[in-house]
């Protein structure tokens, strides 16, 4: 390795002089010895023992970076060369130096350095020798050694030359290829940096709070396009050569610099306020840029208008790169997308596609204020992010798109949450980060989903003006600059006393910030979601607060205490009644008259309710007779908290299952839709556990139960999203359970998709793929299919089918496929694995892939990545036993060194656990139940 060859090569040289000529001369030093002191900022040379031992030892010995050298300003020059597949570079930076010192530590992973010289302010150089740069690789430092000491209060320019490869992976500056329909193969090279890789493509402070100003040029041939942050001034140079030189950036973090290499097409248009949005893609893909265009236009439109802050670049690019790990990347002004986050093909792209285009879009565009102009201080809190930014997707879309109907989806956000804080191996909002591996990690549900709910909740509290004004002025305040979650609170508590003061009220600014303060640290401190258990004692209702756990251990802590914004609605008023509780135990009068009481109105907060006493029986009865007296959404929410009170052995099966008896008569989606998921997922757990009475009751008793809303679809992409929506899933489900005349349908359906050249209804279509595919021949068309589309979601539409076959040989021949990564790419590798292992078929068979395969994953994925989490959650999640769970710890014992670093393989276990528990709980209602209604 290139880290290796000079190391210990030094150790003999007596006289420090000497060893300063001779690394000069050697141009390089790289050493592979871990660091061995050091905690404060190196000293400065004359304070230094003279390095008698003849070797100059790595100076730092933190995983961050020392806070005394700050970064200004980059010079970036590139010249990839798309052939070669490497590149070469030079950065000249400007350092803002505040304590005296020699050494200059900063970031770079996997990059030969070839030159360092330092020079002063007026760039005269500051010694006439090149100097010695050691490496760290273990924390992916690089130190640079100043003979002449660096003065504190002065500015200096610390100059380097480099060069790299183009990555095969999805980090730092990598290749991409697509092929034409002429069948030529074509190279690009795009970035992606967040969170750590920034260092993989150039030398760099790369931690969020070191903002600076980035000036980058890029050489390219004439054939190629280069784009960048900023908007671009071409020079020709000789030989034909051309350099792209990009405008200054604004004050920015390393992680959000991007440049792409390509030569693709793009489309243009201009915002009412005069930035220039262009869409990017592979040539022959432009025609399914129209739809994102159009949406990003509108969106970056309603951002300005609702954070009243100009967008402060005069273009943004959205780029659809083939190879790319993430769904999207924020880089300010050049957002980076997967082709199913942007590309829209209206012959094959579903309702949901349509959805999800919007929503990614959505959620970039407001990381452009969230995330890029006003920037976490450190990862600990990425939620300040990627909360908001999740957040926002539903506030923005629907503002822009209110068809979409996007505030139905906002339910399974806070579910998803809710799923993972329910176990032990949750965490907090705001949890400590070091690592790469562990930073990567951090960008999950809790950080995303929890972090949208607990918003949504605040903003329920505080009404949405305070809300927005809130957020207006944090963003404002903090432009070009760090935060912290107290900043926020301040922020926010701000204008709530200002609110205050201008009514009657006396509210003391102090006790405004102590109480926001107080009350957002429960939920963002402090990990899990609590259950709010209800009992009506006359005319009071008696409250109570813990922690829900679905697989709870006697010796659980019970201290945790949340300030939860409790609400309620009873059968006496339309009124949304209001109680701050901020105690264990609490009671709130309701009234003698008063019949049911729904607590949570709507779900705006982030909490479970258990209903103690009749309650329960008071709102099925409510539901039965009349159950539009409830809205759907706490209709869902009720469906929700019964079953996941199942789970935790809070109430039986048979009371969860007498809910949603109502469901025969509900027309309404999302409520339709929550009682389906859970009886589909029972029905997958016993499914793959071999216990056909019990499946086949489950079959029976699904079909039974739907069969009216099943016959009222028809094949077609028509109606309202929502309706569209129900359509896909509903059929989808009635096939997998083997419901004839579904099958028969999509037989037909398939048949004539194979003779004739037509294009299926785009939400039907994975559905009719996937029975299709259960035929040698089916099967083998739709992979002829797969290899030669040109659109990414009707590949996705057609993989999923592919691994729904029941032959095992198939199953195997795509997880070949995948790891080939030529027909399917890299980046499909991990949804199909989990795809594999939803089949049950395909379980056993996708989990010894992955033990098997492990280590080729790791390398290709990274450890902390989405896809490893993917890959791990998705083939174990459905395991249900004792043997299994055995199975699962004894592989993560085997790759210990890893799954220490990871906080997945503790939510995988505990998912098992879950399930396990929840076999033994309710196997024998399933069983019984069935009977029961054949009987009757
Ligand atoms: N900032 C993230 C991209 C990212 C993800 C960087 C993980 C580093 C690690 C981006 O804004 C994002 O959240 N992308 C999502 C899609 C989005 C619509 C939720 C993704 O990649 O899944
Ligand atoms: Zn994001």
């Amino acid at each position: 390795s290139v880290f290796l060859q000079y190391s210990n090569n030094i150790s003999t040289i007596m006289v420090r002089f000497l060893v300063l000529a001779l690394l000069s001369l050697a141009g390089v030093t790289q050493t592979s010895a871990s660091p061995t002191q050091a905690s404060e900022p190196p000293n400065p040379t004359e304070e230094q023992p003279p390095l008698g031992t003849g070797s100059l030892s790595f100076p730092w010995s933190h995983l961050r970076l020392p806070g005394y050298i700050v970064p200004l300003h980059y010079h970036l020059l590139l010249h990839p060369n798309l052939t070669m597949l490497s590149y070469s570079g030079t950065v000249r930076i400007e350092l803002q130096v505040q304590n005296n010192t020699n050494w200059v530590v900063l970031h770079s992973k996997g990059l030969r350095i070839t030159t360092a010289t330092m020079l002063d302010q007026n760039l005269a150089h500051l010694s006439d020798k090149v100097l010695p740069v050691l490496h760290n690789p273990t924390h992916e430092q690089t130190a640079i050694f100043s003979p002449r000491v660096l003065s504190g209060g002065q500015k200096y320019f610390l100059f380097l030359e480099f060069g790299a490869e183009l990555g095969e992976g999805f980090y730092g500056f990598y290749r991409s290829t697509y092929r034409t329909s002429s069948g030529e193969t074509r190279n690009l090279a795009s970035t992606h940096f967040e969170p750590t890789s920034a260092r993989m493509a150039f030398p760099c402070f790369d931690e969020p709070s070191f903002k600076a100003n980035y000036s980058i040029s890029i050489r390219r041939s004439r054939a190629h396009t280069a784009l960048s942050n900023m908007p671009v001034q071409t020079v020709v140079l000789d030989d034909g050569l051309m350099e792209d030189r990009f405008a200054v950036s604004v004050r920015m973090s390393s992680y959000l610099v991007a440049f792409i290499v390509c030569d693709f097409r793009s489309v243009s248009a201009t915002t009412a306020s005069g930035v220039k949005v262009s869409v990017y893609a592979a040539p022959e893909k432009w025609q399914q840029t129209h739809y994102a265009l159009k949406a990003a236009v509108k969106l970056l439109e309603f951002y300005e208008k609702y954070f009243n802050i100009k967008y402060p670049l005069p273009k943004q690019d959205l780029v659809a790169i083939p190879d790319f790990q993430a769904g999207a990347m924020e880089n300010w002004g050049l957002i980076t997308f997967r082709e199913t986050s942007l590309l829209f093909d209206p012959a094959t792209s579903s309702g949901s596609d349509r959805v999800w285009v919007t929503m990614v879009i959505a959620h970039e565009l407001a990381h452009q204020w969230f995330g890029n102009l006003v920037t976490m201080q450190w990862w600990n809190d990425i939620w300040l992010n990627e909360g908001f930014a999740r957040y926002m997707e539903y506030i923005s879309v629907n503002a822009t798109y209110p068809k979409l109907r996007v505030e139905d989806y906002l339910v399974d956000t806070c579910f998803a949450a809710i799923g993972r804080d329910s176990l032990n191996s949750s965490r907090p909002i705001s949890s400590a980060a070091e690592s790469p591996t562990q930073i990567e990690e951090m960008f999950d549900t809790v950080s995303y989903d929890k972090g949208a709910c607990v918003l949504h909740m605040l903003r329920h509290y505080l009404t949405d003006q305070v809300f927005q004004s809130g957020i207006v002025r944090y963003l404002r305040r903090y432009s070009y600059s760090n935060a912290h979650n107290q900043d926020l609170w301040d922020s926010l508590a701000n204008v709530q006393e200002e609110e205050f003061s201008s009514g009657e009220h006396c509210y003391s600014s102090r006790q405004a910030h102590l109480d926001l303060t107080s009350m957002m640290n429960t939920w963002t401190l402090q990990t899990g979601v609590p259950l709010v258990t209800v009992t009506r004692q006359g005319s009071h209702l008696l409250l109570k607060q813990e922690r829900f756990l679905r697989t709870a251990h006697p010796s659980d802590p019970t201290w945790f205490l949340w300030h939860i914004p409790l609400t309620y609605r009873t059968d006496t008023s339309t009124s949304i009644h209001r109680h701050p509780m901020t105690t264990l135990t609490d009671s709130v009068e309701v009234g003698e008259e008063v019949g049911w009481v729904k607590v949570n109105v709507d779900m705006a907060g982030y909490y479970l309710v258990h209903y103690d006493g009749s309650g329960w029986d008071d709102l099925i009865q409510l539901l039965k007779d009349n159950h539009t007296a409830l809205t759907f959404m706490d209709r869902t929410h009720l469906i929700h908290n019964a079953f996941q009170l199942t789970t935790a052995g809070r109430l039986s099966l048979d009371k969860a299952l007498d809910l949603i008896g109502y469901l025969r008569s509900e027309s309404h989606t999302v409520p339709l839709l929550e009682g389906l998921g859970y009886l589909e997922a029972f029905y997958r757990i016993v499914e793959r556990r071999d216990i056909p009475d019990v499946t086949q009751n489950l079959r029976k008793y699904i079909l039974w139960y739907f069969r009216d809303v099943i016959d009222r679809q028809t094949w077609s992409d028509k109606g309202s999203v929502s309706e569209r929506r129900l359509r896909s899933e509903l059929l989808s489900l009635a096939c997998h359970l083997g419901d004839l005349p579904c099958l028969k349908q999509a037989q037909r359906s398939f048949t004539h998709w194979l003779d004739s050249n037509s294009t299926l209804p785009a939400d039907m279509a994975e559905t009719v793929y996937s029975v299709g595919a259960q035929e040698d021949t089916g099967w083998a068309s739709l992979l002829q299919t797969y290899t030669h589309s040109l659109s990414e979601t009707h590949k996705r539409k057609i993989l999923s089918a592919l691994a729904s076959s029941r032959d095992t040989n198939k199953l195997t021949r795509l997880l070949e496929l995948g790891l080939e990564g030529e027909v399917i790419r890299t980046q499909d590798l991990d949804s199909l694995i989990a795809m594999v292992a939803r089949n049950p078929k395909g379980h056993h068979l996708a989990w010894s892939y992955v033990q098997k395969y492990w280590s080729t994953l790791v390398d290709k994925f990274q450890l902390g990545s989405f896809s490893i989490r993917n890959i791990i959650i998705g083939t174990t999640a459905q395991f249900s036993s004792t043997e299994e769970l055995t199975e699962v710890r004894v592989f993560f014992e085997s790759i210990h060194e890893q799954a220490s670093q990871l906080r997945v393989t503790e939510v995988a276990m505990d998912n098992i656990q879950k399930n396990i528990l929840w076999l033994q709980r309710n196997l024998g209602t399933l069983r019984k139940r069935q009977t029961q209604r054949d009987g009757g």
